[in-house]
């Protein structure tokens, strides 16, 4: 998501400084990131918005919403809106420092499987900020998918 009219969609709207380790306060921006981009989501069918914002090992940030479809399973996710975009603007040797997911029903969410193997392939050391079942989690990429896929 991007803000202001002139820029193209794809366009980081944030842009933090690197660390190997995320702060709370980089966490929580995030998380921003993915509540105001939630906010956008096509969700007519589950009537479940979800707004993923991902951070960059050069500092960016880029943030997706759900894009439901009438025929279901065309739909996209929020991860991966994100991800995609990042790539459409930056090409494909970005990599994935942290994703934080949102929801407007404030309820536990994980990445779904797809979207798990899509974050593996661009952050196989991501960290991951999500609404488990007892509150605010975060995990490893590889906690959520060992032995993610790979070609070589
Ligand atoms: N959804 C996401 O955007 N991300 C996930 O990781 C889980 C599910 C969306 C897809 C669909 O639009 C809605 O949530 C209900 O499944």
């Amino acid at each position: 998501m991007s803000h202001g009219s002139a820029s193209p969609r794809s366009r980081p709207n944030h842009t933090f400084m690197h660390n190997s380790k995320v702060s709370a306060e980089i966490r929580r921006k995030l998380e921003q990131a993915a509540a105001k981009v939630m906010k956008n989501a096509h969700a007519p069918y589950s009537k479940f918005r979800v707004g993923a914002a991902v951070l960059l090992t050069n500092g960016k940030v880029f943030s997706g919403c759900n894009v439901e479809n009438a025929s279901y399973g065309m739909t996209n996710c929020a991860e991966r809106t994100a991800i995609f975009s990042a790539v459409a603007e930056l090409g494909p040797k970005i990599e994935i420092q942290a994703v934080a997911l949102t929801n407007d029903h404030g309820v536990a969410c994980s990445p779904c499987g797809a979207c798990r193997q899509v974050i593996y392939e661009f952050g196989p050391d991501a960290t991951i900020f999500f609404l488990g079942k007892q509150g605010p989690k975060q995990a490893h990429i590889t906690e959520l998918l060992p032995e993610g896929f790979r070609l070589q």
